[in-house]
């Protein structure tokens, strides 16, 4: 295969949480099974609210909640995938193995990528970095200082599958509406 220039990183800035969602509604419509996509940030950064965005772009009916206190939601989509859903706020800062074999997190992720089914949506996904695959979509959330409805999402593919993701939010014009974004092409 030739290589190609992908896009590996992606900026984008939001000034509401709708505007979030609208992210994540382009960003459910782009993923395919067996993606993973890790969710960095404080928390009231907007993990859950781009969630939400992610499993309605996936055409999940059902309302998202946060999944904090109980770790891991499913939701089905129309189209029979699955968007799992987990919250490891819980877990100590840096969770031993162990603790996230707890809730079957390393089997869940396993089988992610082979059932053809799953996509994974994991907050605070730097609590368990030992056990996430590495082609990896990775959203950090950042709040402004001075505007308290801005965020800037930061996003960065690490393999093939989630560059692609990135690369169709930049090709399908679903985000040409944000206040700025930038993509920082990278030869892979
Ligand atoms: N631009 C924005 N994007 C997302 N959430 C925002 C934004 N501006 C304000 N908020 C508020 O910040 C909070 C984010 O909460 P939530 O999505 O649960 O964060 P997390 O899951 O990261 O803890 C919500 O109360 C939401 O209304
Ligand atoms: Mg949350």
């Amino acid at each position: 295969m030739n290589s190609r220039h992908v896009p590996a990183s992606l900026t984008l800035h939001t000034d509401s949480p709708p505007a979030t969602q609208r992210i994540g509604v382009a960003i459910g419509r782009a993923v395919a099974a067996g993606q993973v996509i890790a969710l960095c940030g404080d928390l009231g950064a907007g993990k859950t609210t781009l969630v939400q965005g992610i499993a309605a772009g996936m055409g999940v009916h059902a309302r998202v909640t946060s999944p904090t206190f109980i770790l891991m939601n499913e939701y089905a989509t129309e189209d029979g995938r699955r968007l799992v859903h987990i919250d490891a706020y819980r877990l100590a800062e840096r969770a031993t193995l162990a603790d996230a074999a707890t809730f079957g997190l390393a089997d869940l992720l396993a089988e992610a990528g082979m059932d053809g089914v799953n996509v994974v949506a994991i907050e605070w996904a730097d609590r368990v970095a030992a056990l996430l695959p590495a082609d990896l979509l990775t959203i950090t959330l950042v709040a402004s200082e001075d505007d308290p409805e801005a965020r800037i999402l930061q996003l960065t593919a690490t393999g093939a599958q989630s560059a692609a993701v990135i690369e169709q939010l930049l090709t399908s014009g679903a985000l040409a509406d944000l206040p700025e974004s930038t993509g920082t092409p990278r030869k892979m």
